[in-house]
C-alpha cells in the first residue's frame, strides 16, 4: 500500500500473539492499543521470536507488559511452558503477581513465593507463572525442582541489582545456574537504569533495547529556600512552611497531586510523617476524607503484627499520611500501599521500600535526604541510579497527567550540586559483586553444595558464567 510499516505505530492487536491474548489484552489492561516506541523496538528485535533482551528503557515505559506478554504467550502456545517472574523485593513480587493473576481468567495458573529458602516447593509444579525474589529463585534452581526444565522464559525484572552488594552475586548466581542446568530459556532482563546496558547485553547474549523516551513528562529540581529549581532553568516559588519536606508536601496536594516522600531511615519516615500529619489535620482537613481515613486506621489497628509503629501508623494515617517501611509487615504495608492508590491517603513517608518497580499515583517525589548512613562507613551518597529509580515512580501512565521528582538542597551551593550530580548526571555503569570475600565464598560454597561444581574445573567453569568474569577477563 505504498505505507512504510516502520513509520507506522504497533498496535496490540498487530502482534504475532494468539488472539485470545491480544483481545484479552486490550479489554482488561486499561484499554491499551498502541506499544510505546521502546516496546515496539523490543518486537522488532525479536522478543516474540524468543531472542534473549536486554530493555535498558526509562521508568514508566511499560516493561511488565512486554515480560507479561512473553510469559504469557509462552504459557498458552508453548504446552507446558512455564515462566518465572524474579524481582528484588518482596513488596514487588506480590505486586506483579497480584497484577498478573487478571490471566487466570485465560487458564494461566499465577504462583508468588518469596519465603523459607530451604525447600523444593514441589507444589510450584502445578502453576505457569511463578513470580518471587533472586533469593528464593537462587534456592529454587540449588534444589534442582524438576518442573524447572519446563522454564521457557525468565525474565529478571530491575537487572541493575547485579550493582547490589548483596542482591547482585544473587542475580549472577542465577544465570550461572540457569546455564550450567543447560535450560532452554529466552532471557529477559528490566531495568531503567543500568549506565553500561550494551555489556549486560552481551553477558547475557541478549539483543538490547536501551531508550530514554518516557509517556508522561517527568521533571526534576532541587528545593532550596522557597522556590524550586528546575533543570531547564525554569522556577515555581513555594508557600514556605518553615520545613522543606512539608512545604513541597502541602503544595502538592493543595494542587490536587499526592506525594511521595524518600528519606534515609525508619525513624526518619516516622517523623516526617507525623510533622505532616500534624499539619494537615490542623490546617489541611478540607484536604482529606476523615471518615474514609478513619476506617483504615481501624483496619491498620486490626492488621499490624507491631502494637506500637501499629498504633502510631493508624494514628498519622486520619491525617491522610502514612510512613513505609520494612519494619512493617507486609500486609500493612499493602493497606498503606492500596489507600495511596485510591487516593485516601496522600503522602507517603518511604525508606526505599518503594523506590523501584512499584506504580504509585505519586505526582512529587521528594528526596528528603541524598546521603544515607552506611554501618562502618559513614554517610554516603546515594547513587545516581537510586535516585532515578526513586524520581521514576512519579508520572505514571494513567496516574497523573506529569511528575516532578524534587532533591532538598541544604545550602544555596547545594542547588547546583545536586542538579549536576543527580538531574543531569548519568546513571553509573553496574558493576559485578561477585568478587568480594563473603559473596564469592558464599555462591561457590553453594554452587558446590548444591551439584552444581564438583571440581575446581567445575568451580571455574561457573564463576566464568558470571558476570565478573566478563569484567575481569573482558578479552575472553
Ligand atoms: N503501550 C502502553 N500504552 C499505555 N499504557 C501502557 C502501555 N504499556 C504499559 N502501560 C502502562 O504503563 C504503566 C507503567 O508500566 P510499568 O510498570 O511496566 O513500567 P516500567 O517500564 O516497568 O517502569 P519501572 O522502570 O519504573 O519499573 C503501567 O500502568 C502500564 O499499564
Ligand atoms: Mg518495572
Amino acid at each position: 500500500m505504498g505505507i512504510n510499516v516502520w513509520l507506522v505505530t504497533l498496535r496490540i492487536a498487530d502482534l504475532p500473539l494468539p488472539d485470545v491474548l491480544k483481545d484479552f489484552v486490550i479489554r482488561e489492561r486499561g484499554g491499551i492499543q498502541e506499544l510505546y516506541p521502546p516496546q515496539e523496538e523490543a518486537v522488532r528485535k525479536g522478543l516474540f521470536d524468543g531472542r534473549n533482551m536486554v530493555m535498558c528503557t526509562s521508568t514508566a515505559t511499560g516493561k511488565t507488559l512486554m515480560a507479561e506478554l512473553v510469559m504469557v504467550n509462552a504459557v498458552l502456545t508453548r504446552g507446558g511452558v512455564k515462566a518465572i517472574l524474579a524481582v528484588p523485593l518482596r513488596a514487588l513480587a506480590y505486586e506483579k503477581a497480584r497484577d498478573l493473576r487478571i490471566y487466570e481468567r485465560l487458564g494461566v495458573r499465577i504462583a508468588v513465593t518469596t519465603g523459607e529458602y530451604d525447600k523444593e516447593d514441589a507444589w510450584l509444579m502445578n502453576y505457569d507463572i511463578v513470580v518471587t525474589t533472586y533469593e528464593k529463585l537462587d534456592s529454587l534452581l540449588r534444589h534442582k525442582a524438576e518442573w524447572l526444565k519446563q522454564v521457557g522464559v525468565l525474565v529478571i525484572d530491575e537487572i541493575h541489582y547485579i550493582d547490589d552488594d548483596k542482591r547482585g552475586p544473587t542475580i549472577e548466581s542465577i544465570i550461572a545456574k540457569v546455564k550450567a542446568l543447560g535450560l532452554n530459556t529466552q532471557l529477559l532482563a528490566l531495568s531503567a537504569t543500568v549506565g553500561n546496558a550494551e555489556e549486560i547485553a552481551n553477558y547475557l547474549n541478549a539483543e538490547l533495547v536501551v531508550s530514554d523516551w518516557r509517556p508522561v513528562k517527568l521533571r526534576e529540581g532541587v528545593y532550596y529556600d522557597g522556590v524550586i529549581y528546575y533543570a531547564d532553568g525554569s522556577r515555581a516559588l513555594i508557600k514556605d512552611l518553615g520545613n522543606p519536606v512539608l512545604s513541597l508536601v502541602m503544595n502538592t496536594i493543595i494542587n490536587g497531586g499526592q506525594a511521595l516522600v524518600f528519606t534515609n531511615s525508619r525513624s526518619n519516615t516516622v517523623k516526617l510523617a507525623q510533622q505532616i500529619s500534624h499539619y494537615i489535620c490542623n490546617y489541611g482537613t478540607k484536604l482529606i476524607e476523615p471518615s474514609a481515613l478513619t476506617k483504615i486506621s481501624s483496619s491498620i489497628i486490626e492488621t499490624s503484627q507491631s502494637k506500637l509503629l501499629g498504633e502510631e501508623l493508624a494514628r498519622i494515617v486520619k491525617c491522610g499520611v502514612a510512613f513505609h517501611h520494612a519494619g512493617l509487615d507486609m500486609d500493612t504495608r499493602s493497606i498503606v500501599e492500596n489507600s495511596f492508590r485510591d487516593r485516601l491517603i496522600k503522602v507517603v513517608v518511604a525508606t526505599t521500600t518503594l523506590a523501584a518497580g512499584v506504580n504509585l499515583p505519586a505526582r512529587r517525589v521528594i528526596i528528603h535526604e541524598y546521603r544515607r548512613y552506611e554501618p562502618g562507613i559513614g554517610m554516603e551518597e546515594l547513587p545516581v541510579m537510586e535516585y532515578k529509580q526513586m524520581a521514576g515512580r512519579a508520572g505514571r501512565p494513567g496516574l497523573d497527567p506529569y511528575g516532578e521528582a524534587v532533591l532538598i538542597a541544604r545550602s544555596e551551593d547545594e542547588i547546583d550540586y545536586l542538579i549536576r550530580n543527580y538531574v543531569n548526571a548519568r546513571v553509573e555503569d553496574v558493576k559485578s559483586k561477585f568478587l568480594t570475600d563473603k559473596n564469592l565464598a558464599t555462591h561457590v560454597l553453594s554452587a558446590i553444595a548444591s551439584g552444581y561444581a564438583s571440581s575446581i574445573d567445575d568451580v571455574m567453569r561457573f564463576v566464568s558464567s558470571t558476570r565478573v568474569h566478563s569484567e575481569w577477563f573482558p578479552q575472553e
